[in-house]
Order: structure tokens, then C-alpha cells, then sequence
């Protein structure tokens, strides 16, 4: 059913695919018995792994795939389903899991959050396992030092609440919503509301913990200097299996201040957004401004119908120096000491993720988080969006479709700029304004209805093209978007093919990716959709 969303390379690439010899549910069956006999036998397997495999027919199977499933567009009832789901205690199960469904011709994919937007970390069209990294989430903080060592399968909200139960001073600059896992989303860069003073997540690691293709635990020292510039920002799954991050923590002053105020069309709303464009990624870089645009009364015909923008903002300070500060770079937005609230900074976590201030801080530690139905999208701003560019996109908002529609406008600048592109391989930094983030989420789990609201998305992002980056018009990684191209899951693939996805993420380090993966994984056996490719053949 999930298919028939796709465009027609793809369609045609799965014919190709299906007129390979395709194992029958016999081979299967026989393929999973004996990566589970290799599992049981493997020498570094503590006896303990078996209790921590669960096979389709577990009872508690369904519950362990869904836990971690955030996008209930990409797996459908009819979605092949993993044969097995291992969720190792310890590294050493990694290993056996890698070593075991490569000599049985099993794919692996690996999950931390399960965020990807295009659920890779849990949907496969070929026989495939999933190393569930749940159990490893142990998070150490060293206060000392001002570094911490992370599993790969802790959540963005558990990092943030073990460094506030040591210190308010200190924290660590990754995303907005807490149940986003640190495997995946540092793998890919990561971003919130400190990148303009320190960057992304992937900015501060300084070490891992990773097993290789061979079943082999590497660290920085022993991967060497190309393999660890890849992990940082190349994308999971490409290289390996990230199994826990040393990071750099950062400093904060115990007070910060947060505002949002809310301006509709009729409030100025269109001058407003377009001088943000030039105002946010220019100010003081302790001042992060976040614009959320969204529909107001999108469907009524009365002349209510609007658009909000939300300017969401975080200050690494207190009010009184706040103030003067956007009554000099931004007095249009008309910032009052009433819409300004003074908190640490683990409160404004809560804050920006938006939960109640009456929350208990434990609430950073809940995984569970209800699987929406969305297509994501993503651009990058270079030249601000004329006032006629702004008002052909509202038009956007007043569609059927757009209920739900979110775009987010994350400023750049301040320390983005200072960080060169081949620093990582997250290329979108100096000469940006702005990242846009387009999201459209729906109710009804139907292929009418995903085709209806993606068919939506796209002309969305068509309408946007004369105003955003070209040649290549880049994407970031972590909103992963299967439009932009598939390597169709092991099939060949040329590099032109994996250019449509390569150059829009990674621009200019494309190539040294391609060079690393050929490397440190020659038989391509961490693939996907997406995944770094070989050196051209
Ligand atoms: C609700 C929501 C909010 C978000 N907010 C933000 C935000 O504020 N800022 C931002 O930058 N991004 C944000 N994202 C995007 C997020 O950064 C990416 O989806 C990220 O890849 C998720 O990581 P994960 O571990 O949760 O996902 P997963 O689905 O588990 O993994 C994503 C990819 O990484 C691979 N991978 C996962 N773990 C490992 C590992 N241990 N080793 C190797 N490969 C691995 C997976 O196989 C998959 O390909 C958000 C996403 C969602 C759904
Ligand atoms: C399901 O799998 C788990 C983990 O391996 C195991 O502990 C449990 O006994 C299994 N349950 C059944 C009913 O097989
Ligand atoms: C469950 O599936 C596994 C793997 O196919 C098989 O070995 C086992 O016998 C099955 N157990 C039951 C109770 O059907
Ligand atoms: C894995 O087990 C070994 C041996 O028992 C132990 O030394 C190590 O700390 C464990 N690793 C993890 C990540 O739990
Ligand atoms: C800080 O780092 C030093 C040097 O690596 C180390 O000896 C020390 O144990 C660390 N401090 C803590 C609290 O772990
Ligand atoms: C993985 O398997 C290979 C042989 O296929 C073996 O050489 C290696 O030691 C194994 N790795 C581990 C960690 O057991
Ligand atoms: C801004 O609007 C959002 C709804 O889009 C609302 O939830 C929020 O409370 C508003 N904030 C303020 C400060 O008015
Ligand atoms: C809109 O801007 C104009 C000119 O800056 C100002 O006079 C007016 O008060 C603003 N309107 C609202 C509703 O803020
Ligand atoms: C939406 O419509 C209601 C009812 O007409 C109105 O009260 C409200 O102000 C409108 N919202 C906005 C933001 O204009
Ligand atoms: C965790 O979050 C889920 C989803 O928001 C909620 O239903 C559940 O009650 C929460 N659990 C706890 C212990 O707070």
C-alpha cells in the first residue's frame, strides 16, 4: 500500500528488484532459525542474548516494534515486519547480531528513537532485523570535565535531564521534542535552540563507541580520523553501529529568558516574517529567535481565516539585557516585559518542547510518544523571501490540506557561521539565513489520504523553489525525504542516482563520505534507502 506514493523511478526500480530471485516464507523461515542458532552460538554472546530476541510470533513482538514507531504512514498493516527485533544489554550483543545476519543475508537496521521521517530504522522490503538499541541508554555525566558519555539509545530528554540533575550551568545543544533518540539524530547533525551559540549536536562529540562491519567496538582512536569525521553528521546506518557518543557539554547561565509572541496577518504579520529573514541570523548570537507559521481558521469563509506567525525565542540571559537588545535590533515585534519569562534552562526545555512548567522534570525521561501520520520537508534560505514570495505562500495555507500544516523558520548564523563546511559532514553553514521545516500531519491511515495530503507537500515545496537554495537545492539529512531519491534498498546503485539525495545533504562532502564507506564497509552491508554509497564502479 505504501508504494503507490512513490514516483515512477522508484516503481520502476522495484520491478527490476522483484525479477530477482525473491526468498520464499520457506527460506525465510529457515534463513531466521539459523541466524537465531548463530546468535546462540556466537563466542561473544553472554547466554543472555536469547532473552532478549523477540520473533514475530512473541507475544510481546508488536508492542517492541511499535514503541519506538513514530510515523505510522511509512508501516502499514501490509509493511513487512521485521523477522526479528534484538535489543541488546550490552555491546557484546551487537556484535553477534551484526556477525549473524551478515553471514545469514540478513539486512539490519538499526534504531535509537525511531524519529526517521521515513521510518528506515524499522521498514525494510527485504527480509530484514531490527538491533534495537532500547536497553542502551545509560548516560554519564562529568561535571568535571564537562563531558559526558551517552548510549546511543538514550532520548534527547533523558541527555537534558541527567546533566540538570548535576547542574543548572551546563547543558547540551540537540532538539526541541524530548523523545527524539541521540543514534539517529546525532548521526544526522541535530539542532535546536542553542545552534546559533554552539552549533549542532554533532559539533561537540569528541568521541564513540561503534561497532564495525566486522563485529569489531571501535573508538575515536582506533576508527581513525576519516571514520569519525563521517559518524558525525554522515547519516546512521551508513557506517555502523554507533553504541554511545562522547560529547563536549556547554555552558548556560542559570537564568535564561524565553518570549513568544504571536502576530497574525492582520498584525503585520507579512512585514514581520520578511524582516525576520535579515534580523534573526544576524542578531546577538545569545538571542534565538524560531518563527512557526501555521493556519488560523484555515476553513472558514468569514473573513477570519489567517495565518499566525509564532516568534518562539530563547535568551541566554535575563530581561533587562533583553530588552534593550530587541528594542535596538527588532522593535517591529514590540517585545514587552510581560511576554518575557525568566527560568533555567532545563524548565525552558519543557518550555520550547511545550509542556506545562507544572510538569515534574521526570517527564524528560517518558519514551512513550503516540505515532503521528506526517511527510516532512526541508530547505535552506539564502536571499530573504520577498513580501510577494510570502503572500503566494500563504495561499498555501488556505487548502484543504493545510489543517495541520507547520513550517518552522530556524535562524542561522552566529557560531554556524564560524564553522567551516568540511568541518563535519553537515555542509549547510556559513551564507544561510534560515532552514525551512515543512510538516503536514493527517488522521486517517488510508493510501487515499497520504497520497492526497504528500501530493499537497510537493506542490508546496514546487511553489517554494525560485526562493530557496539551487544547484543543488539542499535538504537536511535528518528530515529525511524519500522524494529527493532512493538507492532502492541494495539494488546498484550509480552515483548520479545517489547524487539526488547526496548533494542536497551533504554538498561538498559527499565525496569524502562515498570515500569512507567504500573503506570501512566495501560489501555495502549497512544500506539503505538512503545510505552512502560505494565509490563510483
Ligand atoms: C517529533 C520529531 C521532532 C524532531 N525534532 C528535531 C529537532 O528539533 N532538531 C533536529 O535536528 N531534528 C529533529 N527531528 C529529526 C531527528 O533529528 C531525526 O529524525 C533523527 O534521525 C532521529 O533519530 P532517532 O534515533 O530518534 O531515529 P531512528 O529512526 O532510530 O534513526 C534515524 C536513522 O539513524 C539510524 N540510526 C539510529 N540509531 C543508530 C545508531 N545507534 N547507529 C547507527 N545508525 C543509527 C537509523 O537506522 C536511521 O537511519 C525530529 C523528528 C521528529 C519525529
Ligand atoms: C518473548 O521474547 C522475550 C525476549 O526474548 C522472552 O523473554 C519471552 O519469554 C518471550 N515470550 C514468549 C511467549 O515466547
Ligand atoms: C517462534 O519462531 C522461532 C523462529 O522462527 C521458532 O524457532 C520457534 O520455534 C517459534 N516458536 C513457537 C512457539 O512457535
Ligand atoms: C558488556 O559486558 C562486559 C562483560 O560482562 C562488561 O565489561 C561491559 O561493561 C558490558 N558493556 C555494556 C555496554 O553494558
Ligand atoms: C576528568 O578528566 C581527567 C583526565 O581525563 C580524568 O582523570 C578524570 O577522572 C575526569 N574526571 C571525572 C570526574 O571523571
Ligand atoms: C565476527 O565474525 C568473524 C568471522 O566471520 C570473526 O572473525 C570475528 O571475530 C567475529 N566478531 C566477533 C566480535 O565475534
Ligand atoms: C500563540 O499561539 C499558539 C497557537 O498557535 C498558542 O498555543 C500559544 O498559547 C500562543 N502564545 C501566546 C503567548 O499567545
Ligand atoms: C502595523 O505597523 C504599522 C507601521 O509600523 C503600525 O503603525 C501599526 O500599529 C501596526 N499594526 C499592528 C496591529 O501592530
Ligand atoms: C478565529 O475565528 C474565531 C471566530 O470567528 C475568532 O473569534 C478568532 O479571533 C479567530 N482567530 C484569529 C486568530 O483571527
Ligand atoms: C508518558 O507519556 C505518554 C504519552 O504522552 C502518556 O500517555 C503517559 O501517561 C506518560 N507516562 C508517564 C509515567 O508520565
Amino acid at each position: 500500500m505504501k508504494f503507490n506514493n512513490f514516483p515512477m523511478p522508484r516503481l520502476f526500480l522495484v520491478s527490476l528488484l522483484l525479477s530477482f530471485s525473491w526468498p520464499t516464507l520457506g527460506d525465510t523461515h529457515q534463513q531466521l532459525d539459523s541466524f537465531l542458532q548463530c546468535l546462540s552460538r556466537h563466542p561473544s554472546n553472554p547466554n543472555s542474548i536469547s532473552t532478549l530476541v523477540y520473533t514475530q510470533n512473541n507475544s510481546s513482538f508488536s508492542s517492541v516494534f511499535e514503541f519506538s514507531l513514530r510515523n505510522a504512514r511509512v508501516s502499514t498493516p501490509a509493511t513487512l515486519r521485521p523477522l526479528a527485533i534484538v535489543t541488546p544489554s550490552n555491546v557484546s550483543h551487537i556484535q553477534a547480531t551484526v556477525n549473524c545476519s551478515r553471514s545469514h543475508g540478513l539486512q539490519v537496521r538499526i534504531r535509537s528513537g525511531g524519529h526517521d521521517y521515513e521510518g528506515l530504522s524499522y521498514v525494510s522490503r527485504v527480509p530484514f532485523v531490527i538491533i534495537d538499541l532500547i536497553n542502551l541508554r545509560s548516560i554519564d555525566v562529568d561535571t568535571e570535565n564537562n563531558t559526558a558519555w551517552i548510549q546511543a539509545g538514550a532520548t534527547i530528554g533523558e541527555v537534558y535531564y541527567r546533566i540538570a540533575e548535576r547542574t543548572e550551568t551546563l547543558a547540551f545543544p540537540a532538539g526541541i521534542c524530548p523523545t527524539v533518540g541521540v543514534g539517529g539524530h546525532f548521526s544526522g547533525g541535530g539542532y535546536g535552540m542553542l545552534m546559533r551559540k554552539y552549533g549542532l549536536a554533532g559539533d561537540q562529540i569528541i568521541d564513540a563507541e561503534l561497532v564495525d562491519v566486522n563485529g569489531k567496538v571501535l573508538d575515536r582512536n582506533s576508527m581513525g580520523e576519516d571514520f569519525f569525521w563521517a559518524i558525525r553528521g554522515g547519516g546512521g546506518a551508513s557506517f555502523g553501529v554507533v553504541v554511545a557518543w562522547k560529547v563536549n557539554l556547554v555552558p548556560v547561565p542559570s537564568t535564561v529568558t524565553v518570549f513568544t509572541v504571536n502576530r497574525t496577518l492582520e498584525e503585520n504579520g507579512t512585514m514581520l516574517v520578511h524582516k525576520w529573514q535579515s534580523i534573526a541570523p544576524k542578531i546577538n548570537e545569545d538571542l534565538y529567535i524560531r518563527l512557526f507559521l501555521r493556519a488560523v481558521n484555515s476553513s472558514r469563509q468569514d473573513g477570519t481565516r489567517t495565518i499566525q506567525a509564532s516568534f518562539t525565542s530563547l535568551y541566554l540571559g535575563e530581561t533587562d539585557d533583553l530588552l534593550p537588545l530587541m528594542q535596538e535590533s527588532f522593535p517591529e515585534l514590540g517585545i514587552t516585559r510581560q511576554d518575557c519569562i525568566e527560568m533555567t534552562w532545563i524548565q525552558s526545555i519543557l518550555y520550547f518542547a511545550e509542556i506545562p512548567q507544572s510538569e515534574p522534570l521526570e517527564i524528560l525521561l517518558n519514551r512513550t510518544a503516540t505515532a503521528g501520520i506526517f511527510k516532512g520537508k526541508s530547505d535552506y534560505i539564502t536571499e530573504p523571501i520577498p513580501e510577494t514570495g510570502l503572500e503566494g505562500l500563504w495561499q498555501r495555507f488556505y487548502e484543504d490540506e493545510s489543517e495541520s500544516l507547520e513550517l518552522i523558520f530556524s535562524p542561522y548564523g552566529g557560531n554556524m557561521d564560524d564553522i567551516p563546511e568540511a568541518e563535519t559532514p553537515y555542509p549547510h553553514r556559513a551564507g544561510n539565513l534560515f532552514n525551512i521545516h515543512y510538516v503536514v500531519a493527517w488522521g486517517a491511515e488510508d493510501a487515499a489520504s497520504s497520497r492526497r495530503y504528500i501530493n499537497f507537500m510537493r506542490r508546496l515545496h514546487g511553489y517554494m523553489k525560485p526562493f530557496v537554495s539551487k544547484s543543488p537545492r539542499r535538504a537536511y539529512m535528518n528530515y529525511r525525504d524519500l522524494d529527493i531519491g532512493t538507492n532502492n534498498d541494495g539494488v546498484y546503485t550509480s552515483y548520479r542516482q545517489a547524487s539526488r539525495w547526496g548533494l542536497p545533504y551533504f554538498n561538498n562532502n559527499f565525496n569524502r563520505l562515498i570515500h569512507v564507506k567504500s573503506l570501512v564497509d566495501p560489501g555495502n552491508f549497512f544500506r539503505h534507502e538512503q545510505s552512502i554509497p560505494l565509490l563510483r564502479g
